[in-house]
């Protein structure tokens, strides 16, 4: 049954854990008017390996949380949660919701190599999504599908550059690289925290595609069409987690975001 939501307060945002504050970062670079509640959901990260059936949990879980508190919109920025659940939770609510997935058509229209590689969580790889968008723009390209468990722990520890990071991304990117890929997809957003590290193994010949920018874009389009544009003067953005607040306080820190207070993510229906 469809759930009919207020059109107004602030964009909820939500990811499985600190990833989705790089599409958070775009997103109040484009909708500097717009209040957003963000939920990580670090308790439970990461989702790469969980079962479809808990990623749809975690969902519906957080994404009720959000429009209890009065959003307006939702953008799942998380890959994982988006080919996992973004049909159930379309058929249960209607207000807008912008997800993600791995950015392989703009990255077979970039490619001249015609051979592109997909970095994302097994989840994801494995998602009849990342098969479709195969099937559709891979014609004349190859797309190399390599997931990558373990590099999202490393981005929720603050761990970009560490000597771990550095050695699953030499055995992630090579396979990809050896075989000729000349763009690389993040098609997890944990990884956009690595893009300086990843652009270091490729070397300045390869394009890496980010999306945060383009969902940014998504979510103007989404908001101007269901007429829940313009908002907030005084525009604020709050943090939840179901992990350590002082541990996402220290990310938010770490990644140089205003300081911002944590909200432990309240237990009841989370
Ligand atoms: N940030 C998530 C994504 O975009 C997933 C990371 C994880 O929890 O495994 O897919």
């Amino acid at each position: 049954m469809l759930t009919p939501v207020a059109t107004t307060g602030s964009v909820g945002v939500y990811d499985s854990g600190v990833g989705g504050l790089s599409v958070l970062r775009a997103l109040k670079a484009k909708l500097p008017g717009e209040s957003f509640t963000y939920v990580a959901d670090c308790g439970h990260a990461p989702y790469g390996d969980r079962s479809a059936a808990f990623v749809k949990s975690r969902a519906q879980d957080i994404a009720e949380f959000l429009i209890r508190g009065g959003a307006k919109a939702l953008v799942i920025a998380c890959n994982t949660a988006s080919v996992v659940a973004v049909r159930s939770l379309r058929e249960r609510y209607t207000l807008p919701i912008v997800a993600m997935e791995p950015a392989i058509k703009p990255a077979t229209q970039l490619s001249r190599s015609k051979i592109v590689l997909v970095l994302a969580t097994s989840n994801t790889i494995r998602s009849p999504a990342v098969a479709r968008l195969c099937s559709t723009y891979g014609t004349d390209t190859r797309v190399i599908l390599q997931a990558c468990p373990g590099l999202a722990d490393q981005v929720e520890r603050g761990r970009f550059h560490d000597a771990v990071t550095q050695q699953l991304l030499a055995s992630y990117l090579r396979h990809g690289l050896d075989a000729g890929a000349d763009t690389i997809v993040l098609g997890c957003t944990h990884y956009a925290f690595l893009f300086d590290a990843i652009a270091k193994v490729a070397g300045k010949a390869v394009t890496i595609v980010e999306p945060s920018e383009a969902i940014a874009s998504q979510l103007s389009r989404v908001l101007s069409a269901s007429a829940a544009m313009p908002h907030d003067t005084a525009a604020t953005t709050a943090f939840y987690t179901s992990g350590p607040p002082r541990e996402l306080a220290a990310f938010l820190e770490f990644i140089g975001e205003p300081a911002a207070q944590v909200h432990a993510l309240p237990a009841s229906g989370c």
